[in-house]
């Protein structure tokens, strides 16, 4: 078949893009590289089922042979980085999700729309399911994507009621993994960048507040069966790990795998309206797709370590703490109180090598 990723050198993209290409399947990445980094994908390049074209979607898109499935997940996705680029993450989710249903349309494919659990907001239902219709503020500072991501379902759903159009929405929870980008202030990258270096940890809030990760290999797989499931057609889909955790156990977790000793420094967020709490209820995903996660955390979290050991070029454990320039606090951002680099400010950058460990990508994904 021949696919369409948008996103494909994000985080998720960039997997998802390596296993269609491990099941057969010819993989177009569109990608304008805001969020997403080539070498994420620089493996892939030389595939010759592989073709990234650099381009943004919310303009005119180039012309593709006959495609079979568009996956939709180019956007901003981490606080910092829709933060940085309001209108961009409204347009890609409201104009960019209706050119490729359009293009859907056109080529009489199937589609499947990468929303988010942000639409949820800060739930006043706990764990959320599908039905639950979210607590959001429509101009808050996660209003961009929250809202974003809403108007992207509304459009993916009336292509289907009225067009007719195969197209499913899958609700994403947090995920992480390798290719994850250090520098955008996402939890696990975040800590685990922070432990290796043993600089103290970031905790947002008071530690208190629950996420629940789900490893990438587990979501790729989610999906591509999401994708390929004729059921699944018209649904809205939860997609996530349940096991739920406070950020403190996470950074203690985190902490212990890398064998740090960082201490750990509690922060604002760096975009307000941090939702207290995070849990996918995925009873619809197990009955309707019959998927489920099933890497643990501690081995999703040792994979994800291995891999950005090995991208910022650090030993194998960081001991001691690095010294500051009086000897005990970081240097703290101006922006979010954080002691993790803000390259969108500063230019500065981790810079990554391009090349990750022989098996830390590619990671087994089940269909
Ligand atoms: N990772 C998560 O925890 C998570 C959770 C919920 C939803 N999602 C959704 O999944 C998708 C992928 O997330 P991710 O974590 O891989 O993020 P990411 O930032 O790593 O990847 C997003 C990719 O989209 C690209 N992109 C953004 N705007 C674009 C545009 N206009 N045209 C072309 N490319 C564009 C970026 O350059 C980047 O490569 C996003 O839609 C995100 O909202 C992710």
């Amino acid at each position: 078949m021949r696919v369409v990723v948008t996103g494909g050198a994000g985080m998720l993209g960039s997997h998802l893009c390596e296993e269609l290409l491990a099941c057969g399947h010819t993989v177009y990445c569109v990608d304008n590289l805001i969020t997403g980094r080539l070498e994420n994908i620089e493996p892939l390049q030389e595939h010759p089922r592989f073709t990234f074209i650099k381009h943004d979607v919310v303009n005119e898109l180039p012309p593709f042979p006959k495609l079979d499935r568009v996956y939709h997940l180019a956007s901003p996705a981490s606080p910092p980085g829709y933060a940085r680029a309001p209108i961009e993450t409204l347009r890609v989710n409201s104009e960019g999700t209706r050119r490729l249903l359009e293009l859907t349309h056109i080529h009489k494919a199937r589609f499947l729309y990468a929303s988010t659990s942000e639409i949820y907001g800060d739930p006043l239902q706990h764990p959320q399911t599908e039905e639950y219709r979210g607590n959001v503020d429509s101009i808050g500072p996660r209003s961009v994507y929250d809202e974003a991501k809403r108007y992207g379902e509304a459009v993916t759903m009336a292509f289907v009621h009225t067009g007719g159009l195969d197209a499913r929405v899958v609700r994403i929870f947090n995920t992480y993994g390798p290719h994850c980008d250090p520098n955008d202030g996402r939890l696990v990258a975040n800590m685990v960048t922070q432990a290796l270096r043993g600089e103290p940890m970031t905790i947002y809030g008071d530690g208190s507040h629950t996420r629940s990760l789900c490893y990438v290999s587990d979501m790729v797989a989610g999906l591509i069966r999401a994708m390929e499931l004729r059921r699944a057609r018209g649904e809205v889909i939860n997609l996530g790990n349940p096991e739920e955790h406070t950020v403190l156990e996470f950074a203690e977790l985190i902490r212990d795998l890398v064998g740090s000793r960082s201490r750990f420094v509690f922060t604002d967020p760096p975009v307000g309206d941090d939702p207290h709490v995070r849990c996918p209820d995925i009873h619809k995903a197990q009955t309707l797709l019959g998927w489920k996660p099933f890497v643990s955390l501690e081995e999703g979290l040792t994979r994800t370590i291995d891999w950005l050991r090995h991208a910022l070029e650090l030993p194998a454990v960081a001991t001691a703490p690095v010294p500051y320039l009086n000897g005990s606090a970081a240097p703290v951002s101006h922006v979010n109180g954080s002691v993790a680099p803000m390259p969108y400010l500063n230019g500065s950058a981790t810079r990554l090598r391009s090349r990750p460990p022989a098996g830390a990508v590619r990671t087994r994904y089940h269909a």
